[in-house]
């Protein structure tokens, strides 16, 4: 059992050099981060430019002033150990040396997830090739864990306050799909009540867990609409391509798979199709100018070409400056090149018109449906609102009344815990939004980040939103622009 109480002197001087770039820095390692953990990866670093030591500024910061940058290696709803700066799965450089780099102060705290207590090959793009280790032999992590060790991170930081280096006020989350989820939820459940006796369960410190502001990448969210949502864009097209990732010692694999859907899982799509207008209304979302954001029940209407709107601004974007094959030629999906788009129309530069069933029909669906809640009890989803008894559930009403695995349906409150849309506007819900989301990306529903957007900014949160053309389920690829949103916020 721990006291909670940070070491300031308990560290080690690290360098790390990655292509010809070097960085110095203290290395506080393993920290106990709740005072009952009941999983090995509950362990938090915290990373220091060394350079703080040797001077009394650097970028404009003071040890008291830096922001404390905390990305998140969780993806697929796995565990996410507490990172260190070194490389990603792709090779490159990853956030937490950018960011050292840059001069902040990096916390990364071990997550729990739905793998916790069991070995996987399993691998999803926000995670890392060390997701599969595992501390327990039971099946700790499951909803609401992940949300519950962000937050107990988060509150070990401001129980340390005094001590800790960095500015507590100034926390900023970051992460990649389930990671990106987590940011956001982390984000919008700030000092929510909900959590408190999970908190309390696993020994967090008595303090706040709002945060300054939550960086999501592609975040895989609102789960509980995410099927209907997916056949809303999806429901035209019937082959799905979906793409897994298998980790074999630390190498990870990509394995295509193709296929066809058949008449049952036709009608599937078809019926969770006819769902989304209700939900999508019921939001009463609005766009910049005021208008109200609807579908009609054929799931037309101003929020369908409200979504579009997001990929004609994505796509002139690319036009004038092609940053995306330009700066991210390997990521980049094939064929995505904007000029050889057969959905857009464009006049003098501007894209005046883009013809929805054309531009699914290049970026293709991914998944069967239903997309997340797979009536097999099969998703990742599934595990994840699975508990220590039931290996998994479903969370949606539509597959719990179809469920071919006579599966039983999650609790309401788990379900609503995990959904960051349900706390957008509680008291502790953070300002500073930056969503990030490829045009390419088939893992969820361009609604789904829409959805969340429009929320926030409905209510008055300042919200940085854009697909960028072209990529893929992915994150981490515009570092330096999110260090310069950061520095606009925080200086
Ligand atoms: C992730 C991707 C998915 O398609 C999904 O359903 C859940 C998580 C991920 O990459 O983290």
């Amino acid at each position: 059992m721990s006291n909670l109480k940070f070491n300031p002197d308990k560290y080690e001087i690290k360098t790390c050099e990655l292509d010809g770039q070097k960085i110095t820095y203290r290395a506080y390692e393993e920290i106990e981060y709740c005072e009952n953990p009941v999983d090995e990866v509950q362990k938090l670093n915290i990373f220091v430019p060394e350079e703080f030591y040797e001077k009394d500024e650097v970028n404009g910061y003071t040890l008291k002033t830096v922001p404390i940058f905390m990305p998140n290696s969780v993806g697929g709803y796995m565990a996410g150990p507490a990172s260190e700066p070194g490389k990603n799965f792709l090779g490159i450089i990853n956030a937490e040396f950018e960011a050292l780099k840059h001069g902040y102060v990096v916390a990364c705290a071990g997550i729990r997830g739905r793998n916790s207590g069991m070995a996987t090959k399993e691998f999803f793009v926000g995670g890392n090739a060390d997701s599969n280790s595992t501390g327990s032999d039971k099946l700790v992590g499951r909803a609401p864990a992940l949300i519950v060790d962000m937050k107990a991170a988060i509150r070990y930081l401001r129980h340390n306050k005094d001590v800790i280096p960095g500015d507590v006020e100034k926390i900023i989350t970051s992460g990649t799909s389930a990671g990106g989820a987590l940011s956001a939820l982390t984000g919008a459940t700030g000092n929510c009540e909900d959590y408190e006796p999970f908190l309390k369960d696993i020994g967090a410190a008595d303090e706040r867990d709002d945060i300054f502001a939550a960086n999501c990448y592609c975040p895989i969210h609102n789960l509980d609409n995410a099927d209907t949502a997916y056949e809303w864009l999806f429901n035209k097209e019937h082959v799905a391509h979906m793409m897994k990732f298998e980790n074999e010692d630390g190498h990870v694999k990509m394995v295509p798979i193709e296929t066809e859907m058949t008449d049952v899982e036709i009608k599937v799509s078809d019926e969770l199709k006819a769902m989304f207008p209700q939900y999508l209304n019921s939001l009463n979302l609005k766009d910049d100018n005021g208008n109200e954001l609807t579908l009609d029940d054929d799931g037309n209407g101003s929020f369908k070409d409200y979504v579009l709107s997001f990929v004609a601004k994505s796509a002139e974007k690319e036009l004038k400056d092609h940053e995306s094959l330009t700066r991210h030629p390997a990521l980049c999906v094939k064929g995505s090149e904007v000029e050889k788009q057969d959905c857009l129309t464009v006049e003098d530069g501007k894209v005046t018109a883009v013809d929805f069933d054309k531009f699914v029909k290049a970026i293709t669906r991914m998944k069967n449906a239903p997309a997340f809640d797979a009536l097999n009890l099969h998703s990742p989803e599934n595990e994840e609102f699975g508990t220590e008894e039931v290996f998994a559930k479903h969370f949606t009403k539509y597959s719990t009344d179809h469920s071919a695995a006579a599966g039983e349906m999650a609790d309401a409150q788990l379900i609503k815990m995990l959904n960051p849309t349900k706390y957008v506007g509680c008291e502790g819900t953070t300002k500073h939004w930056r969503i990030r989301h490829g045009a390419f990306d088939r893992d969820t529903s361009l609604a789904i980040p829409v959805i969340l957007a429009t929320m926030l900014k409905n209510k008055g949160y300042d919200v940085d939103f854009f697909l960028p053309w072209g990529l893929p389920h992915s994150g981490d690829y515009d570092l330096q622009e999110l260090f310069a949103w950061i520095d606009n916020l925080a200086k």
